[in-house]
């Protein structure tokens, strides 16, 4: 009888573990989370740092205590000074503290809820400003407002351990079909921190726009950064006349970098080359086949107007060009773009196909003379980097013809070229269409939904993606990650770029994050409606509400 009112009591303990875990709704979900018994007091806790973090870590903690202060109405004093160890292993600690580890991963951390105490421990300031999102996840979404609020200031005592699958966790913005201003990057980069992600792609160059500065050549902003009009909707042969543009100064560059560095994001700039070029051609015609005329284009679409690998002068305006973004971003890659490029003009210009007949090119079955030319543009933009200290990173049809070593493949056209590269030991990077195009919709029901390019991509086939399917065993240590990618053809406001965006990217994160073990659809969906939602309230982002019922924006 005794054993079975243990086994009783047993069997009821873990019940009300599991209904509390329940509570429990972080995104992306930790490795692993053990719930305790009782709960710490986190309005006017103290927030002790160990001074042996870097100053990114020092900073984001002492923003943590004045997050807290603001929003729980009670102040929460910080504090770096030596020996705040001590009080821990003494067993006398009350607070909050963050504490230096260097047993554990770069990206690693734990926390360890006591009722007196909560202990973080990372070994750099990426676990640091992890364990600080968790934390925020573990607090009444009010955290994330600007004003004090009532709410129920405690963290339940628990003990988490956590670490990312994926070294590469992106996120992709377009801001040439549409401009979105520094403010609006910075709230993008906010939200993509608060999921643990750490590589921003800025798609920075396009037909539509050349959206960066670049001193030595003027003219691609003066120029190249204005179309005359747009389309309107999905009429390509409807224009509403009123002029756009907008771009970023290097100044400004170097704001969003710097931003982006005290979230953990490192920046990757893509100049999108060969194709995808008319706003470089629009503003230096010389650099085409035909001389042009070129104009900014005011369409959505793929032009068959590209830059002439054959002239000189365009390696000349390339190596220019990147000269400047490798000197602007500190980033390990520069993404070259290398999509979409038309060989039409190639074919019949006579100084692209001089070229292919000095370096010796033959098609072969499989690809054109003018698919290999491209491979040739490749592999001198690649050199070029390499000596800068860059690697690249090219859209799949880079390995069309033959791709030398050491580019990365950012696979979109379906998995085919991830799984292709990673099995010839190229790294890849997977951003399929078919699961992680943020452009597409998210309702079946098109006619209540705002505009959006094709497609039907909701939430539930996000999550579905697993990024190893079809690699081989061996070859997995390639795929570097995974990245959702954000067109902008149809998204001109940044309250539609939120709506596109989420909760998609809540998807993204736990692919990014979670093992296949550690993920499950219905779990993550209480999480994203019971939790997520009211963070979203609370931070004051737009979201698509699909999964509740409403598809309009
Ligand atoms: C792409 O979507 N054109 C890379
Ligand atoms: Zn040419």
């Amino acid at each position: 009888m005794k054993k079975t009112l243990f086994i009783l009591t047993l069997a009821l303990l873990s019940l009300s573990a599991a209904a509390k875990e329940v509570q429990v709704s972080i995104v992306p979900r930790p490795e692993k989370v053990t719930l305790l018994k009782g709960e710490f007091k986190a309005t006017g806790a103290p927030v002790n740092c160990d001074p042996a973090f870097n100053d990114t870590a020092r900073k984001a903690v002492a923003a943590f205590a004045s997050q807290l202060s603001m929003t729980s109405g009670r102040s929460s004093s910080y504090a770096a000074t030596p020996g705040v160890e001590r009080a821990v292993a003494d067993g006398k600690g009350k607070g909050f503290y963050f504490l230096k580890d260097g047993s554990l991963g770069a990206e690693a951390y734990t926390i360890e809820v006591g009722k007196k105490a909560l202990v973080v421990r990372a070994s750099s300031h990426f676990g640091v400003l992890y364990a600080i999102q968790t934390l925020k996840q573990l607090l009444p979404p009010a955290i994330y407002g600007k004003t004090p609020k009532q709410a129920h200031w405690f963290i339940p005592c628990l003990s988490i351990q956590d670490a990312p699958r994926f070294g590469y966790r992106g996120m992709h913005l377009d801001c040439s079909r549409h401009f979105f201003s520094v403010a609006e990057v910075k709230r993008y980069l906010d939200i993509m921190a608060a999921y643990k992600m750490n590589r921003f792609h800025w798609h920075l160059t396009d037909d539509q726009g050349w959206r960066i500065e670049i001193k030595r050549f003027p003219l691609l902003t003066e120029i190249g950064s204005v179309r005359t009009g747009t389309q309107i909707g999905k009429d390509r042969n409807s224009n509403d006349g009123i002029p756009y543009g907008g771009f970023y100064t290097q100044d400004q560059i170097r704001e969003v970098i710097a931003y982006a560095a005290s979230l953990g994001i490192e920046i990757i700039p893509e100049i999108d080359l060969p194709g995808h070029m008319l706003g470089a051609l629009a503003a230096y015609p010389e650099l085409g086949c035909t001389g042009g005329p070129y104009e900014v284009w005011r369409r959505w679409g793929i032009s068959p107007q590209v830059l002439c690998p054959g002239k000189e002068t365009t390696f000349d305006f390339l190596e220019g060009v990147l000269a400047e973004v490798a000197e602007l971003f500190p980033s390990e890659y520069i993404h070259i773009g290398g999509d979409e490029c038309p060989k039409t003009e190639w074919q019949k210009c006579p100084e692209c196909q001089a070229l292919i007949a000095a370096l010796g090119i033959k098609a072969t079955e499989e690809f054109t003379a003018e698919q290999f030319l491209q491979n040739y543009v490749t592999a001198r933009v690649q050199t070029f980097l390499a000596g800068k200290g860059k690697k690249i990173i090219g859209w799949d049809e880079i390995l069309e013809g033959q791709l030398a070593p050491g580019a990365t493949v950012m696979s979109w056209r379906g998995v085919d070229g991830g799984v292709k590269a990673a099995n010839n030991g190229f790294d890849a990077i997977m951003t399929p269409t078919t699961y992680l195009y943020f452009d597409y919709y998210q309702s079946q029901d098109k006619e209540k939904s705002p505009l959006a390019i094709g497609g039907y991509l909701p939430l539930e086939k996000v999550y579905s993606f697993e990024p190893f399917e079809g690699i081989d065993a061996s070859a997995r240590k390639h795929i570097l990650g995974v990245q959702a990618n954000l067109w902008t053809e149809y998204i001109a406001s940044n309250e539609y770029l939120e709506y596109m965006l989420l909760p998609r990217m809540f998807a993204l994160a736990e692919i990014q994050w979670c093992t296949p073990e550690n993920r499950d659809y219905d779990r993550f969906l209480g999480d994203v409606v019971n939790h997520q939602f009211q963070v979203l309230d609370n931070y004051g982002y737009n979201y698509c509400r699909e999964i509740l019922g409403d598809p309009s924006l």
